[in-house]
């Protein structure tokens, strides 16, 4: 195994799947382009659901692409483990009615064990239980006893296009098993690295419905932090080249000990979280109450409080830019020309809620050390009207010391100020 860089991993993915008569496309938005069910991109697949269900002709019958990602559904996972992330980059081929299953697990075992050169020891793979044909496909490249059936080998996102599907795990060894005595393929733990989904997407889904394709389709979807952790050889994915460098200028700034768990897991929070913001920022979302705008202010404010955790005490994410750009200028050159503007926006966020930041901290330590278990929805909405703390980071700082929120109570307290608002609006 050779090391690589992301960017060459990235492009050896895309010559390969040139070379299988792929057109290549570039990365969508992560701002999906008319789909209502969707706030921001999740999966390689989300910007083409038109052309499995067959609403929309595909431009080709084999695409390819390495496509950005966000997903904050397990948002408080980062930082503390080994490979969860805001952002992530997702390299996938996708044929539409054309290729399917042979040549997907084909191509994917070539390029895993001939172009990234991994050793075929270490590989496994999960396959769904009725899925005799992709068994019996995995049955020309692996041993049996390395194929698992496993009945969660279902892929689905929300409504939409899905499947099931078939996963390749890279063994990384027994010293990073959780010990459990049912530990193995598919255990959650960091043994076990899923590298690559191939979902043979047949169904879309609608409701609670499973209709039928018109067409047997491919999507997948390669964790490109994933497979660089293996391919470079680091404890996780924070220690690769797609996010060390960040790592780096987060050390550098606040002198933070990366020994040190608690810090290390804030240097890790921060590193993850400026990547989403900085893509986010560049393909136009900006921070708001709600929607996407909402998630990026959270992502943004969960990274200052990080920030404080460290100590810092001044505004700072806007100089990680630069090193975040360095990383990803070369798939994406436009963020070249929109440093400028990103570093604005990450600005005035930061400086916003860090004229509150300090003041509801010491109001929200106050009311654990007062409380009794519970948060009120009172006090959730207090530091939210007034300091600006997203109920989520009030849940995360309040869970660190162990009380629960009343989120009910919250929503209620959001409700009568909504309804407060539009009173006043059609008061005479
Ligand atoms: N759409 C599949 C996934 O996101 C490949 O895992």
């Amino acid at each position: 195994m050779r090391y690589m860089t992301g960017n060459e991993i990235r492009n050896a993915f895309k010559d390969f799947f040139e070379s299988k008569n792929h057109m290549i496309l570039k990365s969508f938005s992560l701002v999906p382009d008319n789909d209502p069910t969707l706030l921001l991109i999740g999966a390689g697949m989300a910007p083409m659901k038109k052309y499995f269900t067959g609403e929309v002709e595909p431009i080709s019958r084999r695409i390819a692409t390495s496509q950005k990602c966000i997903r904050t559904g397990d948002i408080e996972n980062v930082g503390r483990t080994a490979r969860h992330h805001t952002f992530f980059e997702m390299p996938g081929n996708f044929s539409f009615g054309d290729y399917f299953k042979d040549e997907a697990i084909a191509w994917a075992w070539e390029f895993l064990t001939d172009v990234m050169d991994l050793d075929k020891n270490k590989l496994y793979v999960t396959v769904h239980p009725r899925d005799a044909e992709a068994y019996d496909i995995w049955k020309k490249y692996i041993a049996e006893d390395r194929i698992f059936k496993l009945e969660d080998n279902f892929w689905e996102i929300g409504d939409g296009p899905c499947g099931p599907d078939t996963e390749i795990f890279y063994d990384l060894g027994a010293d990073r098993s959780c010990g459990k005595p049912t530990c193995g393929v598919g255990c959650d733990c960091d043994r076990y690295l899923e590298v690559w989904n191939l979902v043979f997407t047949q169904f879309n889904k609608v409701g609670d419905e499973y209709v039928p394709l018109k067409n047997k389709n491919v999507d997948t979807g390669i964790g490109l932090e994933r497979l660089a952790s293996v391919i470079q050889q680091k404890e996780s994915n924070f220690e690769t080249d797609l996010l060390y460098p960040i790592i780096e200028k987060i050390i550098d700034i606040s002198e933070a000990d990366y020994n040190d768990p608690k810090q290390k897991t804030a240097v890790k929070v921060i590193a993850d979280h400026i990547r989403a913001v900085v893509l986010m920022i560049s393909d136009g979302v900006e921070p708001s109450n709600k929607d996407r705008g909402y998630v990026l202010r959270r992502i943004i404010r969960r990274s200052v409080r990080f920030g404080h955790v460290l100590g810092i005490e001044r505004t700072f994410l806007s100089n990680l830019v630069d090193v975040v750009i360095d990383i990803y200028r070369q798939p994406y050159p436009e963020l070249m020309d929109r440093k400028d503007s990103i570093k604005s926006v990450i600005e005035k966020e930061e400086k916003q809620f860090r004229a509150n930041l300090k003041a509801g901290m010491k109001l929200l330590n106050g009311i654990i050390d007062e409380s009794d278990g519970v948060i009120a929805g009172m006090s959730v909405f207090k530091l939210y009207d007034t300091y600006g703390f997203p109920p989520e980071l009030t849940e995360e700082i309040a869970q660190e010391r162990n009380p629960e929120i009343d989120r009910p109570g919250f929503n209620e307290c959001m409700r009568q100020q909504k309804e407060r608002a539009r009173n006043a609006r059609i008061a005479p």
